[in-house]
């Protein structure tokens, strides 16, 4: 392949691959930014003429894809454990002691404890090949394409790194990028992500990894899986990691004595409220590997290691009163006003109080002293009440038995902590706030209309529910204040082009208690139409991809409301999308094929494998009949479908056989199940027992 071009690719590749560790893992820019800038456009306009270089580990692929991706079910080589927690230097000291026993006079390395979200990457030859969250510790997520947009995770490594190894750390959010990804939320009538930790697992979640390259996470790494590797201690391998180009934490410590270590969680303890990113506890871990080794595992985390919470800041303030907020499904929420109090850097006047049972838990009254709380979320709660310092002639906190907004009598659903105004039609808060979540962007996304304008228009009369909205004329709009003929004819232009926006998200948008965006996707996916959603049992809802009872009983209950049915007809005669767009087949290697799904999978969930059903132009029966050609089966094929099978002589296929019947190359090799487990878990062994 060596041409002068790709030689010229290669050592733009190069460079650019040394500026970015330079910038994002040792913050030590060699070159501005323009500079990198022009040398990254260069490398983009050599690679589009020349696409027979192309390279998923180009500099190139760190601004993303705004393909949408699913994401693939892998199997950890080596499980994901978790850590047992401590919370006093008490029970630290136990941990200690009890090490010290086994082992003698042992060294630990002391590291902060990231408060993110877990990932193994996995290198061959010096290049990033797969990123794959912890999901149950057994298996993950793939996340590559969104972690190939994290400045701080090298995409090629330097030095003298292993041929094939899995290295595992956090990624993160910073506090800048959190604080700017929600203002830029709150800005588009967005929900707020409550803590960085969320902001990061939701972000490596996302389906475009154009997006995932924008919101700025960061990630650090602290643990080495590999068959052999050529160290004796976590120390080494840490500054190994860091030689070869990973972010490895400069804060980490070796420490001799139980005295060392509670020095390190004292200092970290008030020093990290200055870090940049965050943090919410120190991880203590045996440093020699022959040690670790002996010390072993329990069934869910190492012997050899344990983390130390940091306890949340508190601050003592008092109740003054208690507002109630209506939210847009009727669910009540108590909110406590508190006398104004500085609490981790900002001053907290007020904090949630959740629903009446916690209220009563905690034997809460107005006037009362009350130690509040920030877990890492934005809103403070109030986690005790001080009651050396409560007044005599206090009294029981009342809950509200009525709407504060519309009057109606309050109503508590079975197995729900909230109270709820049943009040949909007649109640403002509710009415506004269906129609403010249709119009969102992840909704109808209908950006002419603002919050500001859908309340104008309520108070005006024109606005009363979301089929309302597709009655507007422009001379209306044009009339109200502070709106001339120019907004009005956007906000008109962008309600007619919500008309087209697809199915799911108009299913997302209708609001329907517990039915959010992942949710609407899947019942999109599974019954095709609104028609089909509508009609549907709820043994039928429970068979879609991620419905449980409460989900399904509230689409029942949606739609089994008149007025709630007379809005969704209004919908589909303006003309919205109540149908999943047809798909263009792949092929119709499956034409008059009858096509039964059981049992759980390992690279397909089952929808995914319904579409490839019909991709393929076959069909999908959900009961094994007579006129069945085959059955894909999976894990735990229903004894029920079995049975049936055997008695009726319908074929069964693997998800592999079926992969490859339709001319797919499959990931796993379902037909060999056993064979395959009993060799992984003997290497898990090997691995556990010999590296960390
Ligand atoms: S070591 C065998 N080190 O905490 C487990 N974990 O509760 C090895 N975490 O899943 C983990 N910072 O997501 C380790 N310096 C650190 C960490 C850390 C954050 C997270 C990690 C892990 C969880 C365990």
């Amino acid at each position: 392949m060596a041409t002068p071009i790709f030689d010229e690719i290669k050592a733009l590749r190069e460079a650019l691959h040394h500026h970015n560790r330079k910038y994002y893992v040792e913050n030590a820019p060699e070159i501005s930014d323009f500079e990198f800038d022009q040398m990254m456009q260069q490398l983009i306009d050599l690679e589009a003429a020349h696409p027979e270089y192309a390279d998923e580990n180009s500099p190139t692929m760190r601004v993303g894809s705004d393909k949408t991706s699913e994401f693939q079910n892998v199997k950890h080589r080596y499980p994901m454990l978790s850590l047992s927690n401590t919370y006093s230097i008490e029970s630290l000291n136990e941990f200690i002691d009890r090490i010290d026993k086994e082992e003698g006079a042992t060294e630990f390395v002391c590291e902060l404890k990231f408060d993110g979200t877990a990932i193994s990457l996995t290198y061959e030859n010096g290049r990033l090949v797969r990123a794959v969250t912890r999901g149950d510790g057994e298996s993950g997520d793939d996340v590559t394409a969104n972690v190939r947009t994290i400045g701080s995770i090298p995409l090629t490594l330097t030095g003298d790194y292993p041929a094939e190894f899995e290295i595992r750390g956090e990624i993160f959010m910073p506090y800048a990028s959190f604080d700017r990804l929600n203002a830029e939320r709150e800005a588009a009538g967005e929900q707020l992500f409550a803590n960085p930790r969320n902001a990061a697992a939701g972000t490596l979640k996302q389906q475009q990894s154009s997006i995932v390259a924008k919101r700025g996470l960061d990630c650090t790494l602290y643990q080495i899986a590999s068959r052999e590797l050529p160290f004796t201690s976590h120390w080494e391998a840490l500054e190994a990691a860091r030689s070869w180009g990973f972010k490895v934490s400069k804060h980490a410590r070796i420490c001799r004595s139980a005295e060392d270590i509670r020095q390190y969680i004292e200092y970290w303890d008030k020093a990290r409220k200055e870090l940049p990113f965050p943090t919410d506890g120190v991880v203590i871990k045996v440093n020699d590997f022959a040690k670790r080794r002996r010390l072993g595992f329990t069934s869910k985390s190492p012997r050899w290691a344990v983390a130390y919470k940091f306890k949340a800041e508190q601050a003592l303030t008092r109740l003054v009163s208690v507002d109630f907020q209506v939210g847009r499904t009727g669910a009540i929420t108590p909110v406590a006003n508190l006398e104004p109090v500085l609490l981790a850097g900002t001053v907290v006047k007020r904090a949630t109080l959740h629903n009446a049972e916690q209220i009563e838990l905690l034997d809460i009254r107005i006037g009362d002293m009350v130690y509040v709380e920030k877990g890492g979320e934005i809103i403070p709660k109030i986690t005790e009440v001080e009651l050396s310092e409560r007044k005599t002639d206090s009294a029981p906190f009342e809950y509200i038995t009525h709407c504060p907004e519309c009057g109606a009598l309050l109503v508590r659903y079975e197995g729900e902590a909230k109270h709820y105004c049943p009040n949909q039609g007649g109640c403002r808060p509710q009415i506004l706030g269906r129609i403010v979540h249709f119009i969102r962007r992840k909704a109808l996304d209908i950006d002419g209309l603002g919050t500001e304008t859908v309340e104008l228009l309520h108070e005006s009369g024109l606005l009363n529910n979301i089929a309302d909205i597709y009655d507007l004329k422009a001379v209306d709009i044009a009339a109200l204040p502070r709106l001339g003929e120019r907004s009005a004819d956007n906000i008109i232009r962008s309600i007619n082009a919500s008309k087209s926006v697809p199915f799911a998200r108009l299913l997302f948008g209708l609001g329907i208690r517990f039915v959010g965006e992942t949710t609407a996707k899947y019942l999109a996916a599974h019954f095709k139409s609104l028609d089909a959603v509508m009609a549907a049992s709820k043994e039928q809802l429970l068979e879609a991809e991620e419905v449980g009872d409460k989900i399904a009983d509230a689409i029942i209950e949606y739609f089994a409301d008149e007025d709630n049915r007379t809005i969704v007809n209004r919908l589909r005669i303006a003309g919205l999308q109540f149908e999943e767009e047809a798909k263009e087949l792949h092929s119709n290697c499956l034409e008059g094929k009858n096509i039964v799904i059981s049992g759980k999978f390992l690279d397909h969930t089952r929808d995914e494998l319904k579409e490839l059903i019909e991709l393929h132009g076959g069909k999908n029966q959900s009961g094994v009949s007579a006129n069945t050609d085959f059955i894909v089966a999976g894990e735990n094929m229903g004894p029920a479908k079995l049975q049936k099978a055997e008695k009726l002589g319908v074929k069964i296929l693997s998800e592999s056989d079926f992969i490859s019947l339709i001319g797919g190359e499959s990931q796993n090799n379902s037909t060999a199940t056993i064979v395959v487990e009993k060799e992984e878990k003997q290497e898990n062994n090997i691995v556990q027992g010999s590296l960390f």
